[in-house]
């Protein structure tokens, strides 16, 4: 796919330097009113329609105030899941945030701390420096936290975690907070690490095709540097211009290579992470065979933050292909769409890349959403699919992919389809799939849903959901189907104007216990974050999760990395280790 190059960015402005002097020469009290994560919807009047993409924005650069002057920084308003603070967990004082300071060496860019006297406010507009950590991409999930820090090394990390260990204070780590479930931002207070100036490419190996990184590099920043060595990322997803590796990894990110490259689980070979009580876990190693005993960084590959955090990766930079294709094609069945998988399977073989789906309902949101796009296919259908094919040899490639276009034409397993002519043309049929997210961002509310389902019976789940809540809800609410056919990964969408109790009860937990029933994955990709804690018992026998309990327990023992999220409430609570016996 073509790349697009972002500049490394360093998350800090002008007010918060000031406000982080004001802290240390102001005596205050933070915390605040803070028994209850709260609900808050944005306005409709901030919703703008947008044409930038958000993957090319740069905060800097643009230099706006984020929820009023720029387009591409505006919240769409969303439910918080509300769930009480943890009065266990101490609250950042004005000490903190000196020793803070002085783990980053002095350096007032590494510590940003609340710009308003209140908790961020963004119905009132307020503006707070805190807003971009406390604030998730969706705009869905805002938490109060009231400084956030910004290390450079593994060392200065380990100080502020032993700090906060010492103290008890909860932490969220964060990178390029693109996640979808609310795993990155705060429910409440939480200290707020992000790894964003934790950016160096550290080393790239062409010989083993290998490279370590730091946990902050944005995953486009790292597919720029290895492609100039003819190398390329075993990942790739819509968010690639913001997400970072760290976040990439602790989410276990799918994404749109997956059934080329295998899961991240496979392709990262080493971790360094730093542990909740400020030890660092040195498990850094560029080998590709390794069977000493029990694999340790799989426990950190998925754990959303709770296990520890992620500050160098080693992951293996495959030689990228030379020849690679696009098409898109129009079908008028989900049973076609599987027909036409099977036949890729079969025909394009080792070449087969790529192979997403989505619906017309998909499609004509792109296309009202996103300013450019359009349909290059003539005639109207219910389904499309983007195929992509990626090899070495031209010749060979070509003719494998006009083999197979010439079998699922006259097989009428498709109706409409068009081959990118170069490498913008390929880039536009990309666009139609990759940026549904960023289509229902603009539209307005969306309830998410990935779910992992047996291939042919995937969409059924769409149009049973269309069928309940069409009577109630009507037009307004739209159900949207697209996602990874190839990796049997359903993205289910349901698109309105806000979020309503009503329309929440009637998805959930109907959603959930359809998946169960089909022995399905509440999260084929994104993770549970806050979304989903509780409902990893839909996919996960019990014994698995009092298992993860006590994984948790291990390393974490007061329970101060990333509360909240992924385990059920029951769970986390057996997890922590009285401090009596701390
Ligand atoms: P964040 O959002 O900042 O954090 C995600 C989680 O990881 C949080 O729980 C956080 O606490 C934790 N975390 C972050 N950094 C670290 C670290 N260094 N150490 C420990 N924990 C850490 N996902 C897919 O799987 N496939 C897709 O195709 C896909 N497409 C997307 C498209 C768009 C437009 C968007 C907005 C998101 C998409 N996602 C996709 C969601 C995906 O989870 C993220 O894009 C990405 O994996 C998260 O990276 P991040 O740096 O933004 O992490
Ligand atoms: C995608 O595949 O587009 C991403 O996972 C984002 C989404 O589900 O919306
Ligand atoms: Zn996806």
């Amino acid at each position: 796919m073509p790349t697009r190059v972002v500049r490394v960015k360093v998350l800090f402005d002008a007010r918060a330097r000031i406000a982080a002097l004001l802290w240390l020469v102001k005596p205050r009290v933070v915390g605040g009113d803070l028994g209850q994560a709260t609900v808050r919807v944005v306005p409709r009047d901030l919703r703008r329609r947008v044409d930038e993409l958000d993957a090319t924005h740069d905060d800097e650069e643009c230099g706006c105030d984020w929820r009023h002057t720029c387009a591409s920084h505006q919240s769409m308003g969303g439910a918080s899941h509300v769930i009480a603070r943890d009065g266990r967990y101490g609250e950042v004082t004005e000490d903190d945030v000196k020793h803070f300071v002085r783990c980053v060496g002095g350096d007032a860019a590494g510590v940003v701390v609340s710009t308003s006297a209140t908790a961020t406010n963004l119905q009132d507009g307020g503006g707070d420096a805190l807003d971009k950590y406390n604030v998730d991409w969706m705009g869905k999930y805002h938490g109060r936290s009231r400084v956030a820090v910004l290390p450079k090394t593994t060392e200065e990390l380990s100080a502020i975690m032993a700090r906060c260990h010492a103290r008890n204070l909860a932490v969220v780590p964060q990178g390029g907070n693109t996640g979808l479930v609310g795993g990155g931002v705060p429910a409440h207070d939480e200290v707020v690490v992000n790894l964003g100036r934790m950016n160096a490419i550290v080393s790239i190996d062409e010989d083993a095709g290998v490279s370590v990184v730091e946990a902050g590099v944005v995953l486009e920043e790292l597919e720029s540097a290895v492609r100039a060595r003819g190398m390329t990322v075993p990942l790739d997803l819509g968010a690639k211009g913001k997400c970072q590796m760290g976040g990439c990894v602790s989410t276990n990110a799918g994404g749109l290579r997956l059934l080329r490259y295998g899961s991240l689980r496979g392709s990262v070979l080493g971790l360094e992470v730093v542990l909740a009580n400020g030890e660092v876990l040195d498990l850094l190693r560029t080998l590709r065979k390794d069977n000493t005993g029990y694999d340790l960084k799989q426990l950190f590959i998925g754990a959303e933050g709770t296990l520890g955090i992620v500050t160098k990766i080693a992951i293996l930079t495959p030689r990228a292909p030379t020849n690679v294709n696009v098409a898109l094609f129009g079908l008028d069945s989900f049973a076609s769409c599987v027909e036409l998988l099977k036949l890729a399977r079969g025909r394009l073989g080792e070449i087969l890349s790529a192979f997403e789906f989505f619906d017309r309902e998909s499609l004509d949101l792109v296309l009202e959403q996103l300013k450019g796009t359009r349909n290059p296919l003539a005639k109207p259908c219910p389904f499309y699919v983007v195929v992509e094919t990626s090899g070495s040899v031209k010749s060979h490639d070509n003719a494998k992919l006009q083999a197979f276009l010439k079998i699922v034409k006259n097989k009428r397993v498709i109706v409409d389809g068009v081959v990118g002519k170069d490498e913008k043309h390929a880039f536009a049929l990309w666009t139609l799939r990759e940026r549904i997210s960023v289509a229902l961002k603009y539209a307005g509310a969306v309830y998410k849903y990935d779910i992992s389902l047996p291939t042919a019976r995937m969409y059924n789940l769409v149009t049973t959901l269309r069928a309940r809540l069409a009577p109630q809800f009507g037009s307004g609410v739209k159900v949207l189907g697209y996602g990874h056919l190839g990796d049997g990964n359903l993205h289910l969408n349901i698109s309105c104007a806000e979020y309503t109790d009503a329309l929440e009860r009637a998805i959930e937990p109907f959603v959930y216990e359809y998946t169960r029933d089909e022995r399905g994955s509440v999260s084929a990709e994104h993770g549970l974050g806050i979304m989903k804690a509780e409902e990893i018992i839909y996919s996960k026998d019990a014994k698995a999760v009092e298992l993860m309990g006590a994984m948790k327990r291990a390393l974490d023992p007061r329970g101060i990395l990333n509360p909240y999220k992924v385990l059920p409430a029951a769970t986390r609570a057996a997890a922590l280790v009285p401090m009596s016996k701390l």
